[in-house]
């Protein structure tokens, strides 16, 4: 019978893959405990007019990739392409801001984006969102920013981009945009069609066309930097004295303007070569209307979202491995050795302890082989004559050393190196 496989775009992840996974969310959640943050969990679903007035109408998400549909009951509903619309209205309809003068918030999941798929772009992809809501202050910024260069640093990763720049505010922007719309009616014959119907809808996203035309156009276009406010400036001042400060490395990058509405401010991206075309691990800002806009309080943000299968490809295995091999594995010879193995193993296993065995009793060898593909940190060997002088011998698989232990005292043995 034909096989039904996955939707085009959605990808399942399997183990051992799954163990990566596991360990960037399980080092996401340490580090950002340090930092203050609380889990949040949002639902996948929500009413479409949520992400038409937070993401913004002429965005490309809004505009040609949501998976939009009428419900039974007639009503417009969406998967979320984001997370920070639905945490924003969470945190505006559980009057979240009356709890606390700062929120710090993340969440885990899928998100859904009806893109183009292609490698690192998928239509069901899954981020690692963090938000803080509170005040614009810019040490918020970089407090945010220093921590998403400590949670990338926990995974040994090199060659990180830190691109930032300022998108200005509602004070500044509109006459940036006034000039930029002017300066692209001067060249609109040469650029591509996308970005000549952008022109009258969201000009600035032109900045971020991958057309080599329009890169060459958008090099001569007027500079925000050139327009920002003197609060602007001084806010974008004082995030960059707080990298400096850390001695973070980053590089102003005044075209990156972001794919949705709602910034202001701080916008930054961290970008890998080793990624190829969908070179962004993550991307944020501040957004200081977003929480008015969806009809909360004056209360400004910033936030970020990781984006997971992209990170996941950067970690090398052995970080993986290293985090989750067995401590022990019990190699067992012949069939009383097999059920004793499976007893021990499974005592152990109660006790919290994570054993493997392999119950087919191949060789040694084999058996040997498998500890070592599994990283385990020590191996038990069992034989018939082991089983039958109540003993056998540990083997710590680092050190290459071992010890012949007792059978009677095996539990307390294993519990005491394994705490
Ligand atoms: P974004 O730049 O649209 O921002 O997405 C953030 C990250 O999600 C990207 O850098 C990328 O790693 C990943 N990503 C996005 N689309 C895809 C895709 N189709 N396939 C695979 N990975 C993808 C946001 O979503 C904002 N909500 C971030 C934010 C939070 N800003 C403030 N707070």
């Amino acid at each position: 019978m034909e096989i039904i496989t996955a939707v085009k775009g959605f990808k399942d992840i399997l183990p051992p893959e799954t163990d990566k996974w596991r360990y960037i969310e399980d080092t996401a959640k340490d580090v950002f405990r340090a930092f203050g943050y609380s889990e949040i969990r949002v639902p996948l679903l929500e009413k479409t007019e949520l992400f038409r007035r937070g993401i913004g109408e002429s965005t490309d998400i809004v505009e040609k990739e949501m998976y939009t549909f009428l419900d039974r009951g007639e009503e417009s509903l969406t998967l979320r392409p984001e997370a920070t619309a639905s945490v924003i209205r969470a945190y505006v309809e559980h009057t979240l801001h009356a709890v606390e003068s700062v929120t710090k918030l993340y969440t885990i999941g899928p998100m859904f984006r009806r893109d183009r798929p292609q490698k690192g772009r998928y239509r069901q992809f899954h981020q690692i969102d963090v938000e803080i809501l509170g005040p614009d202050d810019p040490h918020i910024d970089a407090e945010l920013l220093l921590m998403v260069i400590h949670f990338l640093g926990r995974f040994g990763l090199k060659n990180l981009n830190l691109e930032i720049n300022s998108l200005g505010c509602l004070e500044c922007r509109p006459a940036f945009r006034e000039a930029v719309v002017q300066f692209l009616h001067g060249s609109e014959e040469e650029l591509c069609g996308d970005c000549r119907r952008r022109i009258d809808t969201n000009p600035l996203r032109v900045f971020d066309c991958k057309m080599e035309k329009c890169r060459e156009i958008i090099t001569k276009a007027p500079r925000l930097m050139d327009f920002i406010c003197v609060s602007c400036r001084e806010h974008f001042a004082q995030v960059i004295a707080c990298l400096t400060l850390f001695e973070i490395p980053y590089a102003v990058n005044p075209n990156m303007v972001r794919g949705l509405d709602y910034y202001t401010r701080t916008t930054f991206e961290v970008t890998t070569e080793f990624l190829g075309a969908q070179n962004a691990i993550l991307g944020g800002g501040r957004y200081d209307h977003l929480v008015r806009d969806l009809g909360g309080p004056d209360v400004s943000g910033i936030g970020f979202a990781i984006g997971m299968e992209r990170l996941a490809a950067l970690i090398p295995e052995q970080a993986k491995n290293a985090a989750e091999g067995p401590f022990l594995f019990i190699a067992a010879l012949g069939e009383k050795a097999v059920d004793k193995a499976f007893s021990l193993c499974n005592r152990l296993r109660m006790k919290g302890v994570r054993v493997e065995m392999d119950y087919h009793s191949r060789s040694l060898k084999s058996q040997m082989k498998k500890a070592d593909k599994l990283n385990s940190a020590f191996a038990l060997i069992l034989g018939e004559r082991e089983i039958e002088e109540n003993r056998a011998l540990l083997r710590n698989m680092r050190a290459s050393t071992q010890e012949e232990i007792s059978l009677d005292e095996f539990e307390e043995t294993i519990m005491k190196i394994a705490r």
